[in-house]
């Protein structure tokens, strides 16, 4: 990755904000009904924001980077092989984007988790963990925690189990991560709602820097996944509005269950793949930019089961990825409409970018029966004195066999995403989270 190199000490916008202390009365708020306040990781409510300021530069680096081993894992998923993606050098923050509040065991202990539309399980690190952080779920605390036994169903459920005395463990992999788990069960409660013996995966032994501090919930539609084990209380239903990260206010809501969901929104049909249960495929057909469709071959787009090629949401990467002839055709266009003669410059990833203030067109995704027109605030990203402006997508990367559309979470913010799953739809509506 090259950097262009900029001669003036710019802060990224949310690291200003890391400044006041957690004072934020916003953060203690309890989560009531079936919903969840959800922080982006760098919010005054999270307690893995940076201690010191970094760089926009920086910051926006570690961004790619990380979202660089999230595209080779995703793309490892869908080819249906097991790779361990090659981590970069540089030291990468953390690997969730945004997180949610769960109460696990008896009495109770709070673990802040990352919300993973793309993974079905959930896993926790627990006591005894080699490689996790200090923020541990203490087993031996809770009178309700128990492990799963090597001939339980679920054992059969997760990737590569092995029997360590009669508790099930598994090993997987997680961005540039591998983790070493036993299965267990726990009760889990989730705003109000209380879950019995829900199973999980507690954390033995986790290298590399993916892992999420304090666990992650799995969104996934798979066998092992929330869903799965909440049938009647959520009927696989679930909604999200993602705050933006330049927000003050910080909470967007996870909201579980069919209860106080959108009536008017926009729906695209969820497509299936059976390899990949788990994955939220969309059919996306075309791109807007302005009011100019773009030329891209539908070879870019097209859903194919086998090879895993097609589109998803997801709400662990930062920037949407497209395929390279979709991403080229959609970034020409783009600067076209904001002017031939305007220097462009490039910012780590980014090929993008303008040291001038811009005006720039919408992009309207264009899925198979709703379009989402996305506002200057989902695709560009600026540093905190307006100096430097760059569309906030990318190719995907090359040096993966790069197959996979991947809608992101900058371009999801201040949107209600609902997963329909017993209807297979997937609707969509803006909605000020922020
Ligand atoms: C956890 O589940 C057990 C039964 O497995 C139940 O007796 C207990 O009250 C539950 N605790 C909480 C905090 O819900
Ligand atoms: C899982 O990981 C542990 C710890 O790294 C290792 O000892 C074990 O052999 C692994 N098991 C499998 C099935 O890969
Ligand atoms: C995982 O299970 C093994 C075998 O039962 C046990 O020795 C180990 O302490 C467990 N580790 C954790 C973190 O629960
Ligand atoms: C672009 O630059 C050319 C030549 O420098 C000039 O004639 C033209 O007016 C400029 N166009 C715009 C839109 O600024
Ligand atoms: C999306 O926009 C295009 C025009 O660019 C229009 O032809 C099409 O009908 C729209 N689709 C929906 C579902 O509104």
């Amino acid at each position: 990755m090259k950097l262009h190199l900029l001669s003036l000490p710019l802060l990224f916008f949310f690291f200003f904000l890391t400044l006041s202390h957690g004072l934020n009365p916003k953060c203690s708020i309890p989560d009531r009904g079936s919903t969840l306040q959800v922080f982006h990781v760098f919010s005054p409510c999270s307690p893995f924001r940076p201690s010191k300021p970094v760089s926009w530069e920086e910051n926006v680096l570690q961004m790619q980077a990380k979202d660089q081993a999230r595209l080779q894992f995703l793309s490892s998923l869908v080819a249906g092989k097991s790779v361990v993606p090659i981590a970069s050098g540089r030291q990468i923050i953390q690997s969730p984007t945004y997180i949610v509040r769960a109460k696990i065991g008896t009495p109770a202990q709070t673990m802040l988790m990352a919300m993973d539309t793309s993974n079905d399980a959930a896993w926790v690190p627990c006591t005894g963990c080699v490689g996790c952080g200090s923020t541990v779920f203490n087993t031996a605390r809770s009178s309700s925690f128990k492990p799963v036994g090597c001939q339980a169903a679920q054992c059969k459920q997760v990737p590569n189990p092995t029997c360590g005395g009669t508790t099930c463990s598994f090993n997987l992999t997680y961005g540039s991560s591998t983790v070493a788990a036993n299965l267990s069960q726990d009760n889990i409660t989730l705003a109000t709602d209380s879950i019995f013996r829900y199973t999980f995966g507690c954390i033995a032994k986790a290298t590399g820097s993916s892992v999420p501090p304090q666990g992650l919930l799995g969104l996934g539609r798979g066998p092992l996944s929330l869903l799965s084990q909440t049938q009647n209380l959520y009927q696989s239903t679930f909604s999200y509005c993602l705050p933006s990260f330049k927000s003050v206010n910080f909470a967007g809501s996870l909201r579980l269950g069919p209860i106080g969901q959108p009536k008017r929104i926009k729906y695209t049909p969820l497509l299936k793949n059976p390899r990949r249960s788990s994955l939220y495929y969309v059919n996306l057909m075309a791109i807007r930019v302005g009011r100019k469709v773009v030329d891209i071959p539908p070879t870019a787009f097209a859903f194919n089961p086998t090879t895993g090629s097609g589109t998803i949401i997801d709400s662990g990467t930062v920037f949407t990825r497209l395929v390279t002839p979709a991403y080229i055709a959609v970034r020409d266009e783009f600067r076209k409409r904001v002017g031939r003669n305007l220097t462009v410059t490039t910012l780590g990833g980014f090929d993008t970018c303008y040291s001038v203030p811009i005006v720039a067109p919408t992009i309207t995704l264009m899925f198979s029966g709703m379009n989402v027109t996305l506002p200057q605030d989902n695709l560009l990203i600026h540093s905190t004195a307006g100096s430097i402006t760059c569309l906030a997508m990318a190719a995907a990367p090359d040096n993966v066999n790069s197959v996979l559309n991947v809608i992101a979470n900058m371009q999801q913010q201040n949107h209600r995403f609902l997963f329909d799953v017993p209807n297979s739809r997937l609707g969509v509506a803006r909605e000020p989270c922020s």
